[in-house]
């Protein structure tokens, strides 16, 4: 394999609230390779869009603060780098799209001539002329109906999907090398989500660049994803490719995600949601932090009291679970349950 385009490495980033210590991201590592789509997914919580901010160097400090870890990109660690360089970088070498377009683009200025800054920024020889033939192609290449009109309007005058598409110009007006797409279609309807997903994978083809794709949605996950990265609490529980991950997971927690995907053929919203609630960030369980959720544990005493190292469960997939050998068994109790489940209720 070549080497990676982004390493994070032993990532740890707190926050300081009245409460206590938020424990975000706790010690979390991967890596990102040259051309590859990787999925980050977890619930609601688990540090997924910290991890994001966090290589961007968008974490407010305070209240945030990394404690540790690198971030390299193409071998530099971000974490240290100059604050003007790595402005420089975001934007031009790592692009970035967000859930709401309203936080990246300026509502003050045309959707033309942001993009159209984006590029002059890389490339301060670029004419102004040249900037606006770009931005109208890449509008086009994006999708935008009327790209020539659209230049001239201002973000609010755009609906959701279109301002998604606009962002997704700007985030590849430079060839990034890395894209990171945190929850990109979650505030769209669902036609346009799909169409908005579309575009984000033409994008990513025409740039070739190695893409993050942030979610909870298991769903998306297995449609665009060449490797998963699970995150439960704040750290990472399990990496795999894509197949692996569906065919034969290895820790309980993304066993519970993928029991509690919406089926379309079955009549019902969620299937068997995982029980409890995500951990407390600030107090986290002792020993593995899913132990009062998982299923798998039945109350075992190395669950409650030993944090569970990421082990090497083969094919270069890891999980942080004592017991991920048990996972492949109980997949086939749950199957059988849900089987029983739907049987009975006629569907
Ligand atoms: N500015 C902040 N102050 C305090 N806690 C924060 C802040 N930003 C994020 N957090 C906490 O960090 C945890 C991880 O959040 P986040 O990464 O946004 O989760 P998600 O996986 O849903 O993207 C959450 O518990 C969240 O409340
Ligand atoms: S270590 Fe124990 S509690 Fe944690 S996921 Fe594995 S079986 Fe469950
Ligand atoms: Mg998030």
């Amino acid at each position: 394999m070549s080497s990676p385009v982004l390493s994070v490495r032993g990532l740890t980033t707190e926050f300081v609230t009245p409460a206590g210590v938020v424990k975000a991201v706790n010690d979390v590592s991967w890596d990102l390779f040259p051309g590859e789509t990787l999925g980050v997914v977890g619930e609601s919580g688990s540090g997924k869009s910290v991890t994001a901010m966090s290589i961007l160097g968008l974490i407010q400090s305070p209240p945030g603060r990394i404690t540790g870890g690198e971030i390299l990109f193409e071998g530099r660690d971000l974490l240290t780098m100059p604050t003007k360089e790595l402005r420089r970088l975001r934007g031009s070498e790592i692009g970035m799209i967000f859930q709401d377009p309203m936080t990246s683009l300026n509502p003050v200025l045309t959707v033309g001539a942001q993009i159209s800054e984006a590029l002059r920024l890389h490339d301060r020889k670029m004419s102004k002329d040249a900037a606006r033939t770009r931005a109208v192609e890449l509008l086009t290449m994006v999708g935008v109906p009327n790209p020539e009109g659209r230049f001239d309007q201002y973000p609010h005058e755009h609906s959701g999907g279109m301002r998604q598409r606009a962002m997704i110009a700007m985030a590849i007006a430079n060839d990034p090398k890395v894209l990171i797409a945190d929850e990109p279609t979650t505030a769209l309807d669902v036609t346009i989500q799909a169409q908005v997903l579309d575009v984000l994978k033409t994008a990513k083809e025409r740039t070739n660049a190695a893409t993050i794709l942030i979610t909870h949605d298991l769903g998306l996950i297995a449609e665009h994803a060449d490797r998963v990265v699970v995150m439960y609490g704040g750290k990472v529980v399990e990496v795999a490719d894509v197949f692996s991950i569906f065919a034969a997971p290895r820790h309980p927690y993304t066993l519970g995600l993928m029991s509690s995907l919406p089926r379309l053929d079955v009549d019902l919203a969620r299937l068997d949601p995982i029980p409890g609630a995500p951990p407390n960030l600030i107090d986290l369980p002792p020993g593995c932090s899913f132990h009062p959720r998982c299923r798998v544990s039945k109350g075992r005493e190395l669950c409650r009291t030993e944090v569970p190292p990421l082990y090497d469960t083969g094919n270069g997939a890891r999980a942080a679970c004592h017991f991920s050998e048990e996972v492949p068994a109980e997949m086939a109790v749950v199957s059988r349950e849900m089987g029983a489940r739907l049987g009975s209720s006629g569907a």
